[in-house]
């Protein structure tokens, strides 16, 4: 059965918006959660185009404890609590270590890692309220499991790292209520993030789609087919599991000569 209401986070651009969308075309009732208000509302407004039952937008800061349990209690309110959340939201900075700012080491880590805590921790207590079971979908990254040859991504790798350890743990916690929580592993995919501070958007994605085994990067979509099956029942017998969505990257090795 597919679950009557989704809520995501990070809806506002690229893989939370394309698993709004997708959501919503399936007939879902969906929440936008987003930092970004005005972005929360354009994607509501494209989950309404693309077909949901209903579809609300909520500013939400998911790395603010406070910020997100508003943001549920007002999604509660608009559409019923989810049965199905994908935490999402992610920010990445980049610089070595020895010259990393701890300020912004930090944040990467509050809203990457504490803020997946901060959305599960909300969408569990609901889930575990209502008695009926429900899904879960934390976004990891490549860069939990590897290095970036791009280098200067400690804080990015860390809180990416901890998401997959968190979604392992949270899994078996929530095991016994027939609550599922699984990751979803995008590798490059073509968003905002992918070329943000990047001088030469073009250059970065052409550079990128060559390391890649099928030769391109990924669309949303193809990350939101992924996600849209780790959130219903089509995946019942899943649990704990990261679904790598990356065009074949982290199965190549580095030995390319
Ligand atoms: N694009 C890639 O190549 C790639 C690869 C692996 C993993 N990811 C992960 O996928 C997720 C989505 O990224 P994307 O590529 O769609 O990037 P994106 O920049 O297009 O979207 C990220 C969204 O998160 C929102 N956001 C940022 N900080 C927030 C906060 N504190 N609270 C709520 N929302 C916040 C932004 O406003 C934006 O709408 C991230 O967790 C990212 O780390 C992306």
């Amino acid at each position: 059965m597919w679950p009557e209401t989704v809520a995501v986070t990070g809806a506002g651009s690229g893989i939370g918006r394309a698993v709004l969308v997708a959501a919503a075309a399936r007939g879902a009732r969906v929440a936008a959660l987003d930092v970004d208000a005005s972005a929360a509302t354009a994607a509501a407004a494209a989950a309404r185009a693309a077909g949901a039952a209903d579809a609300v937008a909520v500013a939400c800061d998911v790395s603010s404890e406070a910020s997100v349990a508003t943001a549920f209690a007002a999604v509660a309110d608009a559409v019923g609590d989810p049965g199905a959340v994908f935490a999402n939201a992610g920010i990445e900075v980049n610089a070595p270590v020895h010259a990393f700012p701890a300020a912004d080491w930090e944040r990467v880590v509050a809203v990457n890692l504490v803020g997946v805590f901060l959305t599960c921790r909300e969408a569990l207590r609901r889930l575990v309220d209502a008695g009926r079971g429900g899904s879960v979908v934390c976004t990891s990254s490549p860069a939990a499991f590897v290095g970036h040859s791009g280098g200067g991504n400690s804080a990015y790798a860390a809180s990416k790292g901890g998401v997959s350890a968190f979604v392992r743990s949270a899994a078996l916690d929530y095991a016994p209520h027939g609550i599922r929580v699984n990751a979803v592993v995008p590798g490059a995919t073509d968003t905002a993030m992918l070329t943000a501070g990047g001088a030469d958007p073009d250059r970065i994605r052409a550079a990128a789609a060559t390391q890649v085994p099928l030769g391109r990067l990924g669309r949303p979509d193809e990350v939101a087919a992924a996600v849209l099956w780790l959130l219903s029942e089509e995946s019942s017998y899943v649990t704990g599991s990261h679904l790598v969505c990356d065009g074949g990257l982290m199965a190549k090795s580095a030995n390319d000569f």
